[in-house]
């Protein structure tokens, strides 16, 4: 039975809560495998809207076992915040969750290195989410990272948590002119959640295997996406982790044969939030009436989206380097209402002519697009809930999209809600 992955084939905010979500009751374990809170995932549920940061989707789903696995950041006072606004709510997270002893932990010391770099950084800056994700993962590779484990030695944690802020204590003093961290202070915080913690965390990847043995159906869930991955996307302007399909292996601990189905999450459109090249961004009117209609504001921070077309050379390098399955077309109903749509299919880039992702940042940075126009349609599809329902210039439109993006297009979002969807093809 299967292992699936789901994947932002954009720049994030694709729509992959609502995707994982889609699959709902038939998943036994819904996993995340990489990032930490600088996600945010949306999910509509009987007209109930919930922000997920650090809990997979999958927690909304009664039979569902949430996992975060060793791949993600994990920032405590975010994780028990989180859990205690959906037992607000009626949802027991605590019950069902599961952690990864290895996974690592974001500190306030990592927060404040995140905000200071980035001012430093000046106009160089990456417009991180200021979450102290990217300084948490270089201290994993740096080998100074605390891990969920750590909390159960009470005396290697304090000897950890010393040992990583020796340095960096240095720097935020005679460098960054902060004041110093007070180690005690960051040990007896991390501490404070030793007990709850504790029912939680599992050898994750142990028991993932051994569900996926039993027939279990595993769904790891990506968060950010292809081009905010380190190595594939738009270094510098990325996230400091690796949420390609390949990520859900490393950031669970499952063979890379274990996958089966990995479905690309694709907006109708394009957004990107943060700083970073963007070939089809629109910084006019159109630009503006895309965000209002989309709601394009960020989860997490709250900031603009940058919006505008949709760009078919950047879903398709995703669906390439994912060996996507299927794509999960979101947003569609956003588009209803233009008379010209226009699809980025090929880029210009110094009087040549480019159809594929161009191999080099510099040449990527000074693409300027070039637009094929599809016809539009003025009906509301929100109510859409089978192809046939979608008119025809709309049912133009994804064909066109499937052709030059380099897999099937499987389902489609007409909305936010759960049960706004056409389904093409099953995902299980
Ligand atoms: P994620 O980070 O990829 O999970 O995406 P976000 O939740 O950050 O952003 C996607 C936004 O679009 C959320 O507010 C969703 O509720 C909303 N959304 C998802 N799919 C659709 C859709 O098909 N149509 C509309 N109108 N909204 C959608
Ligand atoms: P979801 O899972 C959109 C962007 C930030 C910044 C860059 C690095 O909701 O799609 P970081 O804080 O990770 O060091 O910031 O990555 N970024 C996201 N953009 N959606 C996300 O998550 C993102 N997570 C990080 O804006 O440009
Ligand atoms: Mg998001």
């Amino acid at each position: 039975m299967p292992g699936i992955v789901v994947v932002g084939a954009q720049w994030g905010d694709e729509g992959k809560g609502k995707a994982t979500d889609q699959l709902g009751d038939r998943v036994d374990f819904t996993v995340r495998y990489s990032g930490g809170n600088n996600a945010g995932h949306t999910l509509v549920v009987g007209g109930e809207r919930y922000a997920l940061h650090l809990l997979p989707s999958g927690i909304l789903s009664p039979n569902s076992v949430p996992v975060i696995g060793n791949g993600v950041v994990i920032d405590l006072d975010v994780l028990f915040a989180e859990i205690e606004g959906l037992a607000a709510r009626g949802v027991d997270a605590a019950r069902k969750l599961l952690v990864s002893s290895n996974a690592h932990l974001i500190t306030p010391y990592h927060q404040t290195i995140d905000k200071v770099s980035e001012r430093f950084l000046g106009k160089r800056k990456i417009g991180t989410t200021g979450r102290g994700v990217g300084p948490a993962y270089s201290d994993k590779v740096n080998r100074l990272g605390i891990r969920v484990q750590d909390l159960f030695d009470e005396e290697m944690l304090r000897a950890k948590v010393e040992g990583a802020l020796w340095q960096k204590n240095h720097l935020l003093v005679k460098v960054y002119n902060q004041r110093a961290i007070d180690p005690d202070q960051i040990t007896e915080r991390l501490l404070s959640y030793v007990d709850r913690l504790r029912p939680m965390v599992a050898d994750t990847s142990r028991v993932l295997n051994d569900a996926l043995d039993a027939g279990d159906v595993v769904l790891f869930e990506g968060a950010q996406a292809h081009h905010l991955d380190v190595d594939h996307g738009t270094y510098p302007y990325v996230t400091s982790s690796n949420p390609i399909a390949a990520g859900a292996c490393t950031g669970s601990g499952v063979g890379p044969t274990r996958i089966d189905r990995v479905v690309g999450i694709a907006k109708a459109y394009t957004t990107r939030v943060g700083e970073g090249p963007f070939p089809t961004e629109l910084l006019d009117a159109d630009g503006d009436k895309i965000r209002a209609d989309g709601a394009e504001f960020g989860t997490t921070t709250g900031r603009k989206r940058r919006c505008g077309w949709y760009d078919a050379l950047v879903v398709e390098a995703a669906a390439s380097a994912n060996a996507f399955t299927d794509i999960f077309l979101t947003k569609l109903d956003i588009l209803s209402g233009w008379e010209k749509i226009p699809v980025c299919v090929a880029y210009d880039v110094d009087g040549e002519r480019h159809d594929r992702l161009p191999m080099t940042q510099h040449d990527f940075a000074r693409a300027t697009p070039i637009y094929e126009l599809q016809d539009g349609w003025t009906e509301d599809i929100s109510g859409a809930r089978s192809f046939g329902d979608l008119p025809k210039n709309c049912q133009a439109y994804v064909h066109r999209l499937e052709e030059l993006s380099g897999a099937r297009i499987s389902g489609i979002g007409v909305g936010p809600g759960r049960e706004q969807v056409v389904m093409l093809h099953d995902l299980l």
